[in-house]
């Protein structure tokens, strides 16, 4: 080893890439959010302007400076319609091209279970030779393919019986992995099972801005519950087939703090929320975990009388009003290795950055929170940025824009990478 190497913090194998999703990217799928998204997309655009997003809470969208420049298409139905996506089914292959030459060495992206089953039972041969097609030509490319089994989206057929609202439907969720794990794992190391439980059951079931737009707290206690089983069986399948893959999920974690540090009452809605939204469902299915997976936007702060609303600092924001801490990671990842001892991944991170004026920033202070954790001894594999491509950000559509590469798709969905990922990229190979 080279005096050079002997200093560097990164270990030599980690996993530097990026993240995406199948119907974020895809395009042409027809699942419960393209059902939801025609049938709500004109009064999404008419009640935009008085939207609260939830990560800020204290703002409409009408009254963040994006607003000013982005108002026509946030009023525009068309934005709330995913539809042929970034049309990256198609153009996969030009897309791993651009991982080649940001010099990452990973990727994290979906399939789509829509797509593979989209009547009950009939898998569909087309859609498993293309994601067959898909890792092999990662692998070609010496790109670490981590794959994500379910992010948000499932078969109409499959809402429609209640999803998993339903735990006699986990049988359906079963035949999918093991079907999935037969045809697409046998190149798979990594494995992500579930994107997110706490957003999709709260955003679906509690807060209703998602499909199916249901506020019931049972159902919503139902669902949250029924996919920590679905995570643990979907783990019990895979390691009956391939006992060596390394399986996970990818869970969004807040860094949760109090407003007032010496106020009791702050202390205890803060550890509240941190066990609710980081914790509790890790905790019922940590011997089903090989590495911890977690998904980090936004550090919070929370005062005893505005209960779950956080009273953040009014700046920086990013474009959809979520306050930016990036170093708010690092008491994260501490956190986590102290609670799991796992090799830790942080699945997706990034922000809404139409100018790209704060992304470079963000990721410079990401790396060094990075650094300063692996000095204190915590076992961090790999960094996945959120996202490769713009691509459509569900309830608020198309207009927040999270690539490293901007897609222009009013013209031919051309790809134009990003001044902050040029200097990602150098910055990836010094480290
Ligand atoms: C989700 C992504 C989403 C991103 C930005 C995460 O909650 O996994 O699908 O686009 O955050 O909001």
């Amino acid at each position: 080893m080279n005096e050079n190497q002997d200093t560097k913090i990164f270990p030599q194998n980690f996993f530097w890439g990026a993240s995406t999703a199948s119907h974020q990217v895809e395009g042409g799928n027809h699942n419960q959010w393209t059902v939801w998204e025609l049938e709500n997309a004109t009064e999404l655009a008419k009640t935009a302007a008085h939207k609260y997003p939830m990560a800020s809470r204290s703002f409409t969208l009408s009254q963040l400076p994006i607003w000013h420049t982005h108002r026509d298409i946030i009023q525009d139905p068309n934005n709330y319609v995913s539809g042929n996506g970034v049309e990256h089914y198609k153009n996969y292959k030009e897309d791993f091209s651009l991982l080649t030459s940001l010099n990452m060495n990973a990727f994290r992206f979906g399939v789509e279970w829509s797509r593979l089953e989209p009547e009950e039972g009939k898998w569909n041969e087309e859609a498993l030779a293309h994601y067959k097609q898909y890792i092999s030509e990662l692998r070609k490319r010496q790109i670490e393919p981590f794959i994500n089994l379910w992010h948000f989206t499932i078969p109409v057929w499959f809402a429609e019986k209640g999803g998993f609202e339903k735990s006699a439907n986990l049988k359906y969720w079963d035949r999918y992995i093991a079907k999935i794990t037969e045809e697409l794992l046998g190149e798979i190391s990594y494995v992500i099972t579930i994107n997110e439980p706490n957003v999709y059951a709260s955003f679906g079931y509690l807060i209703g801005e998602h499909p199916p737009g249901e506020q019931d707290p049972i159902k919503f206690v139902r669902v949250f519950w029924n996919l920590t089983r679905a995570h643990r069986r979907a783990y019990k399948i895979i390691k009956s087939i391939y006992p060596n893959i390394q399986v996970g999920m990818a869970a969004q974690m807040a860094n949760i703090q109090a407003k007032r540090p010496h106020n009791m009452l702050d202390g205890m809605i803060t550890k509240w929320m941190r066990y609710f939204w980081n914790w509790w469902f890790l905790r019922r299915t940590r011997k089903q975990q090989d590495f911890i997976g977690f998904n980090y936007y936004h550090t919070d702060y929370y005062r005893f009388e505005h209960a779950i609303k956080p009273e953040n600092p009014k700046v920086p924001l990013n474009d959809l009003g979520w306050y930016l801490e990036p170093e708010g990671i690092y008491p994260l990842l501490l956190r986590i290795w102290s609670h799991y001892k796992r090799p830790i991944f942080i699945t997706e991170n990034g922000l809404a950055d139409t100018d790209d004026k704060y992304r470079r920033w963000w990721i410079e202070e990401t790396i060094v929170a990075m650094e300063r954790a692996i000095s204190e001894g915590v076992d961090l594999r790999g960094y996945f940025h959120w996202s490769l491509l713009d691509n459509f950000e569900w309830a608020y559509g198309w207009w927040p824009k999270f690539g490293l590469v901007e897609v222009d798709r009013k013209n031919g969905m051309k790809r134009t990478i990003r001044p902050s990922a040029k200097w990602f990229a150098d910055r990836i190979k010094q480290l």
